[in-house]
């Protein structure tokens, strides 16, 4: 089926979405059946409390990436991907996933007329994520083990069977998610010196860097930030220096004990002399509640590792810095974690009635 818009309502379509917008610098050419939701284009917002708490006259902004048509950054890889698999002429895909990256290829896929295979380990995804993939059509299938058992799965049936992996160790993925490097770039005129980025099978803290440094090539910027990657304690594989057999997080997104994609965070890493640093579960929810009650900013606990972790090492920030942290996903993909985690409280049972709601009120 082609879709044709009537010409009033393509003239009114504004961002065209990532593959569109950036096509020059990504592996697509006129033949390429571009599948969108108009994904891109994400808010870099300032977060003044934050920077308050980190002093030094320094600028944190973070770029929300939980603005995506499916809530997370998944959709910039998954653009592409799917993108690359439709005019490969796929009729399926696959993924193991924490729950974006199934959200995500579930929708793209759906969109561009392919089924979608996700494995999930079973009891650990986020109730949104979960909801998400099964109403966008995908066929879920929960293992009783963890992302990296799944992943190793996935990557065999790729292998033998005729369905595409869209894991971040499809290289398209990570071409598409580079652009988030791009759109921080073109809005603040220049690099950050710092982008903090949570890590957990470590492909967005590559796709970053490859996108710095390809605008750094071309001249679009003329220095490269250091990047600055965190793991939650319970699944920091790379910190450690060792896989881990049973990672353990609140940030379930993250929840990884053998990144398939460690080398290349290492080179980036080294290459950008920034460092890994694992934050604790504690320190997340804490970065998490501050950016939603201070600053109105709803992302889910694995992207606030982001925030924790620049709040952990804020003593090295260069004086006059300018800082962006990565937000990968909404807050309400995991509204288990808010209502647990949240310090607030509401009252229940009121009467209802004007005089009972004041007197609450405390008129
Ligand atoms: N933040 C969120 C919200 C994520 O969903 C993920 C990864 C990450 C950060 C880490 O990014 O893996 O590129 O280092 N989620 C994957 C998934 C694993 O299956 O959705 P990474």
């Amino acid at each position: 089926m082609t879709l044709t818009l009537p010409p009033y309502q393509s003239k009114l379509q504004g961002w065209p979405g990532l593959i569109e917008a950036y096509k020059s610098y990504l592996p697509v050419t006129e033949k390429t059946p571009v599948v969108t939701l108009q994904e891109g284009n994400t808010p870099l917002i300032p977060v003044p409390a934050i920077a308050h708490q980190v002093g030094r006259q320094v600028e944190v902004f973070v770029k929300y990436d939980g603005l995506n048509p499916t809530g997370s950054f998944k959709d910039r890889g998954m653009t592409l991907a799917i993108s690359k698999a439709k005019e490969a002429g796929a009729k399926a895909v696959i993924c193991a996933s924490t729950g974006n990256t199934s959200a995500s290829a579930a929708a793209y896929a759906r969109r561009g007329g392919m089924r979608a295979f996700v494995l999930i380990p079973d009891g650990n995804i986020a109730l949104g994520k979960l909801a998400q993939a099964l109403l966008y059509g995908a066929q879920v299938l929960a293992i009783k083990g963890n992302f990296d058992q799944a992943l190793e799965i996935v990557r065999e049936v790729a292998n033998k069977y005729p369905v595409t992996l869209v894991n971040s160790v499809n290289p398209y993925r990570l071409e598409g998610q580079k652009t988030g490097a791009f759109e921080i770039v073109d809005t603040l005129g220049e690099a950050p010196d710092w982008l903090c980025i949570p890590v957990g099978n470590a492909g967005n803290i590559t796709a970053y860097w490859m996108g710095f440094c390809q605008y750094h090539k071309i001249g679009k910027c003329d220095r490269l930030p250091k990047m600055m990657g965190f793991q939650a304690a319970g699944a920091a594989p790379i910190v450690q220096g060792n896989p881990i057999a049973q990672p353990e997080t609140v940030a379930s997104a993250i929840r990884i004990g053998n990144p398939a994609s460690w080398e290349k965070a290492i080179a980036a890493q080294q290459a950008s002399q920034g460092s890994f640093t694992a934050v604790t579960d504690e320190e997340i929810l804490e970065a998490y509640r501050l950016l939603a009650s201070n600053e109105g900013i709803f992302c889910e606990p694995a992207s606030a590792a982001s925030v924790a972790g620049l709040l952990k090492v804020k003593d090295q920030v260069p004086t006059g810095s300018k800082i962006v942290c990565v937000l990968t996903g909404h807050g309400l993909k995991d509204p288990d974690v808010a209502i647990k985690h949240s310090n607030n409280q509401f009252k229940q049972g009121l009467e209802p009635s004007i005089e009972a709601v004041a007197e609450v009120m405390g008129f």
